[in-house]
């Protein structure tokens, strides 16, 4: 059977290693230009495999595909924020992030939620502004020792 070369589906206990390695692929060669080496080393970790798939099992996480292969995901918590937005370093610009982000708010208008919000990385804050995402504020954030800005933003529905 021919699969449409782009497509998403929800994200399945067999998707852990798979979204785990998309996460530290994306931190470490595309977040990087936007991070340095220290901060990005400190920000790629995964100690805990088990809490990685209850995380992700916890809340609608989708997956998008390249010919039925996992090239990225994104979730959504019940209060309206998007944890997650990781697409693999060699399917940038394919569109993936569009389309999970599309189903992203699908379901977020589904449960009647009013605004979606969201820490965006430097890297991710123009894709979320042509999203429709408004800067909140610049924010620090302590990972392991590092100190790394985000972008806390928000779209209300
Ligand atoms: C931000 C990110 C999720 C975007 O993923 P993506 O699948 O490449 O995005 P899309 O293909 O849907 O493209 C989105 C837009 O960016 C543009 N774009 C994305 N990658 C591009 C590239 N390499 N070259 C040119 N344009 C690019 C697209 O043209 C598109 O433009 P449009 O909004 O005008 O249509 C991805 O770059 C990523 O994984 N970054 C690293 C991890 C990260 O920081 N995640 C966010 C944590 S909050």
């Amino acid at each position: 059977m021919s699969k449409t070369t782009l497509s998403v589906r929800d994200y399945v206990a067999a998707d852990c290693d798979a979204t785990i390695a998309i996460f530290l692929a994306a931190i470490r060669e595309v977040a990087s230009r936007d991070y340095t080496p220290d901060e990005i080393e400190a920000w790629a970790q995964v100690e805990d495999r088990n809490a990685w798939a209850t995380r992700r099992a916890s809340r609608p996480t989708f997956v998008a595909e390249w010919e039925g292969v996992p090239i990225g995901f994104s979730d959504l918590e019940a209060d309206g924020h998007l944890d997650m937005m990781f697409v693999h370093p060699a399917y940038q610009g394919v569109g993936a992030a569009s389309l999970l982000f599309a189903k992203v708010e699908d379901e977020a208008r589904k449960q009647g939620l009013g605004r979606i919000f969201t820490e965006a990385s430097l890297t991710a804050r123009p894709f979320f502004e042509r999203r429709g995402f408004t800067v909140i504020a610049r924010q620090s954030v302590e990972k392991r020792g590092q100190r790394l800005t985000n972008v806390r933003m928000e779209k209300y529905l």
